[in-house]
């Protein structure tokens, strides 16, 4: 367990209704529920400097604020113009109802 660092327990995040936490050492992150699985990207679109949980979840998407570009939650792929880079994504562990990320992850 002290390789890992815990963003939030499972029951803070709903399917569409992404969070946004900030462990010391790691960038702003969005923590996503799709499907009964979780997911964790950086959190500031590559386009912009838009929030990406201030946007629209919508299936493994997470859809822009700023100019409806979308990014795949899964891989960090971008899947909508005019966001183009992809946003880092991290790998995710459940320990005891807690989403975890790797401590050295950043
Ligand atoms: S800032 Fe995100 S699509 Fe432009």
């Amino acid at each position: 367990m002290s390789d890992l660092i815990i963003l939030c327990a499972t029951g803070d995040v709903k399917e569409e209704t992404p969070i946004s936490v900030s462990p010391e050492n790691f960038p702003m992150l969005a923590v996503y529920e799709y499907d009964g699985e979780y997911f964790v990207t950086d959190n500031l679109c590559t386009h912009g400097m838009a929030v990406l949980t201030d946007g629209y979840q919508d299936g493994s998407d997470i859809e822009c604020p700023f100019h409806g570009g979308a990014f795949c939650i899964k891989t960090g792929e971008a899947t909508a113009a005019p966001c183009v880079t992809p946003i880092k994504t991290y790998p995710v562990s459940l320990v005891n109802g807690n989403i975890c990320i790797p401590a050295a992850a950043s």
